[in-house]
């Protein structure tokens, strides 16, 4: 074994041995050199009967910024508050640090900057006050917290706003001031639940900003439930539906998996929908047509004397082209055509009723 490689063995070992004896080290050790910060196995979690998160098991290493993507009750926030000790799985256990957040919560728990979906901010505090005050919470000595807080606030870029009541600030710097007890304590993970929601668009970009600058220093648990946000930040992609875990992939590999169709709307006058329908589901490249039912649309319909139809196509095909030539070919009036954007309620059952998208779990 070569000198720089028996380095690493012996710091590998003393680190194992004393995570597994001392069990005070900073993660866990797994193959070479990748250190174990998040673990999750088989974790479930009830309230009473009702099941919010159904057998979850994930791992994060060491510096992994990973986002957790999921429409609304899908368990993001039930997971991350198992995973940050507010609440105790039903099954299963989970790891922070090498700590389990159960039998050694607090050893765990020093390792956890969280920020919550909803900041319990002070809001007759100010922004230093309450830093301080958070501070003392999490056990920090007074030079600890004076040596920490104007880097803090440096990094959150609120120098402004040190001396301002928490109460006066914006959404935007209320949740910045969340951001800044969450890394106060210089815990090497950080689990934020949906930081951007309900601040202004340019806040938002300058939140998303921060949190990738926050992602170089900290492994990173990030919900939120939109995809291009996680696809800006984050490497990896976890997807919860319904409590469970349905997609664990790269952003790249998501997004192509999920455009395997594109969604056409067209508006047609003067044909039965039959014929039109017949029609196109001959055209090439098209997988399926058929009327369109959504209320609104219906009774638009009947009124106009035209028939609205939503076409799914394969996707980068020229579909479009050729559904607009063969209606026009017939004589047909084309009232309008245009691509649909999928919901995100259907891009999550795309993923759980895929065959293709099996989970890795
Ligand atoms: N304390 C609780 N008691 C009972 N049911 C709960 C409780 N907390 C969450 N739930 C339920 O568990 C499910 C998962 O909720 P959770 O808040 O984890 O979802 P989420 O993915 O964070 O959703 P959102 O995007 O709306 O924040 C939901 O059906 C929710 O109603
Ligand atoms: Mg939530």
């Amino acid at each position: 074994m070569n000198p720089v490689d028996a380095g690493f063995r012996f710091i590998e070992e003393v680190l194992v041995l004393r995570s597994g004896f001392v069990d005070a080290g900073a993660g866990q050790i797994r193959g070479k050199y990748q250190v174990q910060m998040i673990k999750l196995e088989h974790m479930s979690k009830y309230f009473g009967a009702y099941p919010a998160v159904i057998d979850v098991t994930f791992e994060m290493l060491k510096g992994d910024i990973v986002g957790f993507l999921g429409p609304n009750g899908a368990g993001k926030t039930t997971t991350m508050r198992v995973l940050t000790g507010f609440t105790p799985p039903t099954e299963g256990t989970a790891t922070v640090a090498g700590y389990d957040i159960v039998s050694h919560s607090l050893d765990a728990r020093r390792h956890i900057g969280y920020l919550p979906e909803t900041v319990p901010l002070y809001l007759d505090m100010t922004v230093t006050d309450y830093l301080r005050y958070m501070g003392r919470l999490r056990g920090m000595n007074t030079t600890w917290v004076s040596d920490r807080l104007p880097k803090v606030i440096e990094m959150v870029k609120m120098g402004d706003y040190r001396d301002t009541l928490v109460g006066k600030l914006s959404k935007g710097y209320r949740q910045r001031t969340g951001i800044a007890q969450a890394i106060l304590h210089e815990p090497d993970v950080l689990i934020m639940d949906e930081p951007t929601i309900g601040i202004d668009p340019v806040q938002v970009v300058e939140t998303r900003q921060l949190i990738r600058e926050l992602g170089q220093e900290h492994t990173l648990l990030l919900s939120s439930h939109i995809l291009p946000e996680v696809s800006m930040i984050c490497k990896r992609v976890l997807v919860i539906h319904e409590g469970r875990i349905v997609a664990d992939d790269t952003p790249t590999r998501l997004s192509d998996r999920l455009q395997h169709t594109e969604r056409i709307e067209l508006a047609i006058r003067g044909a039965p929908a039959r014929d039109v329908i017949s029609l196109l589901r001959d055209i090439p490249n098209v997988i399926d047509a058929r009327t369109d039912v959504r209320a609104e649309t219906a009774i638009r319909s009947e009124r106009d004397g035209r028939t609205t139809l939503l076409v799914d196509a394969k996707p980068n095909t020229l579909a479009s082209e050729r559904i607009a030539a063969a209606v026009v070919g017939k004589g047909w009036g084309l009232v309008s055509l245009h691509p649909l954007p999928m919901s995100l309620e259907e891009i999550f059952l795309e993923l759980t009723t895929d065959e293709d998208a099996g989970t890795k779990n």
